[in-house]
Order: C-alpha cells, then structure tokens, then sequence
C-alpha cells in the first residue's frame, strides 16, 4: 500500500469554535472555507491545502478520521482490495463525503483501536493561497504532509501489526518511555507521521504535531501562550528520535499541539536502521501544568489500566 502522506484531520469537539481564533492568532494557521457550508464546521490550514484541519461541532473531544494520502486512483483501488483481503471492511466515500473532505475519491475503515481512517487521493490544492494567521515564517509540509499525530491505543501489539503489515508503514524506531513502549512510523520523508502508545482500555489522540520554518515560530507561539494563559503540556525540550526542538501546548478540544522546529527526516529509506531508546527527550519536555489530556475515551470491551 502506497501512503503517501498525512493528509487531513477531522475532529469532532463542544468547544469547535474557539479554533476560530486559537488557529490562527496562536498557531499561525490559516481559515478557510467549508466546502458545504455548514455553520458548526471549523477548517483549518497550514499550507496551500485548504482541508487539512477539519473540527465540527460535537458532544465530545473526539478523533472523528484521520485522512491519508495516496498516489491515485489505482493506488486507491489496490489498497482497498488490500485492505478487503487482509478482513477489514470497506466504505466507499459517497460524493458528499468526498466534496467535503475536498478530495476525489476516498474509502474509510477502523482500525484495530477502533479509530476511524480514510485514505484518498486528489486533494485540492490552491497554489499560492496560504497566508499564515499571525506573522510567522509557515510549515513544512512540502512531501512531508500536515504533521504527525500520536495515538493512544489499549492493544500496541494489534495496532503495531496492522499498521505495519496490512498499512505497509515502516517502523521508524521505539522509546521505552515510564514503563510504555511508543512505536513510530514513517510513509515519507518526515520521521514520523504517526506514533502509538499502548494504555489499557483507552484510545484516542494525544497530540498533533506542527512543524514550523524556524525556531523563532517556536519562541514567537510561547510566548503567546504565556500572555494568554494557554496552558503548556510540556515545556520546551528536543526529542531524542527526531530531534524535534518543540513544546505542547494543550488545544481547546483537550488534546495537546506539538509545536516544533528542526527535526531530522529519514533521508534514505534503503540506509534507515531502526533503534531503541530509553527516553523520549535529550532535555526539556517537563510537565507544564496543564491538566492530563482530555481527548482520551474509553474502549470498550478492553481492559482498563
Ligand atoms: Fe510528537
């Protein structure tokens, strides 16, 4: 299965419209329009694709789908025959539901976790469009995609398997981290796309990362989360894997924003040798007083920790 890329996010949050404002005055994302019109719809950018944040009006915080990017049309069919042989059931995305993700065509699945996926191609692209919400030097998104997101998932062993072996994602590399393995993965350049982190009995996002063009669009947003009370999950640090110099900051929805600068890419895919670690930071990333995440939901049928 080609996967390209992360391509879009989609959220479901009671506090939907405060990204109205947290995106573009603190992150530096820029707003754009729903393609349908819907009133309780927020979308968001950080380069020229309009759809790559979606968040709707919801009961809950909630992970509603994470979109991924394939080549074409035929990569498309094939990775749904792939997905149809591996058990997993298949939904083919009408033509509302592709309209408002703003791609061409699209198919959905969940995951062993219980998490929603599509995987689409044909993204809208509107050249030149991208204007970020506050000064700021942009994202890097070029090959590399909206960022990479970490999720929590009560079975690590069953999501590892399935995101390796019927996803064809490449492990990129491990952290043993408070007595928890985290698994990263790779489908471009960007040393991860994706993460997981195993807790008994729970699912769901901990955190979206962002990357920025320079290292004072990280200074520049704390700051900005000093003077407005935002409260920070982690200080500021660098990772130990890709050498993220970063901090999170907690969103209006309860996950956290990994607000980042400078990582490492797997440049060479045939050369990529996979490592351990014992801890997910070099220094920094302390706790930052923010309350524990609030985007998590129990599993059910699991086991609870
Ligand atoms: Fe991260």
């Amino acid at each position: 299965m080609r996967i390209m890329s992360l391509g879009y996010l989609r959220l479901e949050s009671p506090e939907a419209k405060e990204w109205e404002s947290f995106g573009p005055d603190v992150l530096g994302l820029a707003l754009s329009n729903d393609p349908l019109g819907r009133p309780d719809t927020v979308l968001l950018t950080n380069d020229d694709r309009p759809g790559r944040l979606v968040i709707n009006v919801g009961e809950q915080n909630r992970l509603r789908c994470v979109g991924w990017e394939l080549p074409n049309e035929g990569d498309l069919a094939d990775a749904a025959e792939q997905l149809e042989d591996a058990g997993v059931s298949v939904h083919r995305g009408t033509a509302e539901q592709c309209r408002a993700a703003q791609v061409r065509e699209l198919v959905s699945f969940t995951d062993p976790a219980g998490f929603t996926h599509e995987l689409f191609y044909g993204q809208l692209v509107v050249p030149g469009s991208f204007r970020p919400g506050r000064a700021m030097s942009g994202f890097v998104t070029a090959g590399q995609g909206l960022g990479h997101v970490v999720l929590i998932v009560p079975d690590l062993a069953a999501s590892l398997d399935f995101y390796r072996r019927v996803l064809g994602m490449r492990v990129s590399d491990e952290i043993d981290s408070h007595g928890g393995r985290l698994v990263f993965f790779h489908v471009n350049s960007r040393h991860h796309s994706l993460a997981i982190m195993g807790i008994a009995g729970m699912r769901g996002l901990h955190h979206l990362m962002l990357q920025v063009g320079s290292v004072d669009d990280v200074g520049m947003a704390h700051d900005l989360c000093a003077d407005q009370g935002i409260p920070l999950a982690m200080t500021l640090g660098r990772h130990t894997n890709d050498r993220m110099f970063s901090f999170y900051l907690r969103s209006p929805s309860g996950f956290e924003i990994e607000y980042g600068w400078g990582a490492d890419t797997v440049a060479d895919e045939e050369q990529w040798v996979v490592t351990h670690m014992r801890s997910t930071s070099m220094w920094g990333h302390r706790p930052g007083g923010a309350p524990p995440p609030g985007c998590l939901e129990p599993v059910p049928g699991t086991p609870a920790s």
